[in-house]
């Protein structure tokens, strides 16, 4: 497989990044993703209770990955919205991590800060004033999300195909593709976008190692294509399974609710309800469009394992 300036950058093997899921991005899946050549993201909330302390459950999965692995990950923090940004990113620097990626705000905040501590950088953004604002700002790689992503969604609505190359002529840094790739397929078709790696983050959720509930996992297992929906558009957009909240929210919006209302709906923990106690009536599942191409729960070395194997059999396929 191609080793792209995203490996040497990374210090990994294979282009492939395992993207941070609040609740469910958990050491063990982590660990197991750098094993196995890529990298993995923790969440600072894996595993973790409603009202848990974020600080000290990212310290604990930080030493629990240490002691699988002793390949680079990294940790992804949400910047916008974030009550204990200040103590997680203090948090990052005292324990040293390889990598942090920020989404969800702004790049300006604290980029220079982690860089000055020896963490390398990357930024997700959905279009590209975005990735070039933050690229202006320092950061060392861009992953540009295409809003066929499970979770939150840029509000531009860019697939995958279209912002890629648009997103690779407007910077100069690395940039990781994601949204829509879950197999060789989508990783030879993103490095044919110019992309320099992939992330994913619905094919790794239905992983042995992934800490989400069974019932989230087999639930995307049985998805089909048109099985997600975009909820929140006007507030903070994101893709997740169709259920009783996704048809309760769109409901709401169409009647026209405040963003007051939604919020007092959909709380900060209902995607914890989904995803990590795996009650799909009263929880929000974030997961993206290409959970109708998973068919098995598997390791998550097995799925990096088969995209590298079969990774020049597409490429040969297109000569
Ligand atoms: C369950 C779930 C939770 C997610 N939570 C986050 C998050 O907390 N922070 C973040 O930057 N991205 C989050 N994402 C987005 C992923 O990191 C990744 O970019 C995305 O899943 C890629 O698209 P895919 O789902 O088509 O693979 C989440 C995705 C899923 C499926």
């Amino acid at each position: 497989m191609k080793k792209t300036r995203l490996c040497d950058l990374l210090g990994i093997e294979y282009p492939i990044i395992q993207g941070g899921m609040v609740w469910i991005a958990n050491a063990e899946l982590a660990a197991a993703v750098s094993n196995a050549g890529g990298l993995g993201l923790i969440s600072p909330t894996a595993g973790m209770s409603p009202n848990g302390d974020q600080v000290a459950n990212l310290k604990q999965q930080i030493k629990t990955a240490r002691s699988l692995t002793s390949k680079p990950f990294g940790i992804n923090l949400a910047i916008l919205g974030s009550p204990h940004i200040e103590d997680l990113i203090a948090a990052v620097i005292i324990e040293r991590v390889s990598v942090v990626v920020t989404a969800a705000g702004n790049p300006a905040l604290y980029t220079s800060r982690l860089k000055e501590a020896g963490i390398k950088v990357l930024h997700v953004a959905a279009a590209v004033r975005h990735a070039q604002s933050a690229e202006r700002r320092g950061v060392d790689g861009i992953i540009a999300e295409g809003y066929e992503a499970g979770g939150h969604n840029g509000t531009d609505e860019l697939t995958t195909f279209a912002l890629i190359p648009q997103v690779v002529d407007a910077v100069t840094i690395p940039v990781v593709a994601a949204g829509g790739i879950a197999d060789a397929r989508g990783v030879v078709a993103a490095l044919a976008l110019g992309a320099d790696g992939v992330q994913m983050g619905t094919r790794f959720v239905a992983t042995h190692e992934c800490v989400a509930h069974p019932n989230f996992k087999e639930a995307i297992v049985k998805a089909n294509d048109v099985d997600t929906v975009i909820t929140a558009r006007k507030l903070a957009p994101a893709r997740i399974l169709k259920n009783e909240v996704a048809t309760r929210i769109l409901e709401m919006e169409t009647a026209g609710a405040s963003a007051e209302e939604l919020i007092a709906f959909i709380g900060i923990a209902r995607s914890r309800t989904g995803q990590l106690e795996g009650d799909l009536a009263n929880g929000e599942a974030y997961c993206g469009s290409i959970a109708g191409m998973i068919k098995e729960i598997k390791s998550a070395g097995e799925i990096i394992g088969s995209i590298v194997s079969n990774y020049d059999t597409v490429l040969a396929s297109l000569r």
